[in-house]
């Protein structure tokens, strides 16, 4: 096994990606990719298609658990889930969000909820909302050994403060942006997404942080992209946000797979003699 591509990056035959992946990929230039997973079969199936993180994202309330947000979820409900798709990947990198209530309350409280979930579900490093208001609680995970990535610009844990799913990092936003920016650096997150905004300011936070950028809908400037797994397999019901490309009908395909089986049993062709003991 080649510890390191000659170019940098994560290469697909690494063992393991590590937070290193993610700096040589922002100094050479490969672009990193991640996409959500809360289950073992899709962490699975993304390990073995290469992609380089896995999140198992609070979006688990939308996604899993039928919440409207993603306030209500808790730890609780998220280390099973975390330690299936964990337990499920050889290569991937996997971080476990910090649902909200579980860290912003003081640092104490962060460093508890990281430990517990590095503990009780085999992540490799944890994410939570916030830039210059979130920069001590980043400090002292990182100085209780956990890497942190970090999330600023749309933070969905804010939806009612912000207003809802508003663009973050227009105008005047952009420096914000950049002071959130600067400063979950300088607490040593190991990366940063930008959720939702304009790729320009995207591309002047890329140019001046020497962490790697995560988009979420921040355009093609960034050093890697994140997408939530059921809006970009077209699994999600509903409104999908503008930036989701979607690479599959997932949802099409199992609706047209239940009525095709319900018709089976109805009309007496499933199970046949090949399905029969
Ligand atoms: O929980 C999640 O899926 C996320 C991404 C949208 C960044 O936080």
């Amino acid at each position: 096994m080649r510890e390191e591509a000659p170019y940098g990056g994560a290469p697909q035959n690494l063992k393991r990606v590590r937070t290193r992946h993610f700096q040589n990929a922002k100094r050479t230039g490969i672009k990193i990719t991640g996409l959500t997973s809360y289950d073992q079969l899709t962490a699975r199936i993304f390990d073995e298609a290469g992609i380089d993180f896995l999140l198992v994202g609070d979006s688990a309330a939308n996604n899993v658990l039928g919440y409207e947000t993603t306030l209500p979820v808790t730890v609780d409900e998220l280390i099973p889930l975390a330690r299936a798709v964990a337990g499920a990947v050889s290569r991937a990198f996997v971080i476990a969000d910090l649902p909200f209530g579980s860290y912003e309350t003081n640092s104490d409280d962060a460093v508890h909820t990281a430990i517990r979930m590095m503990k009780e579900t085999g992540a490799h490093a944890v994410k939570l909302e916030g830039g210059e208001r979130s920069a001590e609680q980043i400090r002292r995970i990182v100085d209780a050994g956990v890497p942190v990535m970090a999330h600023i610009g749309f933070t969905p844990q804010s939806e009612h403060q912000l207003g809802g799913h508003v663009i973050q990092g227009r105008g005047a936003g952009e420096d914000q942006l950049l002071a959130d920016a600067r400063a979950v650096e300088a607490a040593g997150a190991f990366a940063v997404v930008l959720e939702m905004v304009p790729a320009d300011a995207a591309r002047k936070v890329t140019a001046e942080l020497s962490i790697p950028t995560i988009s979420v809908g921040a355009g093609p400037h960034c050093d890697g992209q994140l997408l939530v797994w059921t809006d970009w397999a077209g699994l999600t019901q509903g409104r999908i946000p503008k930036f989701v490309k979607q690479y599959a009908q997932i949802g099409q395909t199992l609706r047209e797979a239940a009525r095709a089986w319900k018709a089976d049993v109805e009309g007496g062709v499933y199970p046949g003699v090949e399905n029969s003991y």
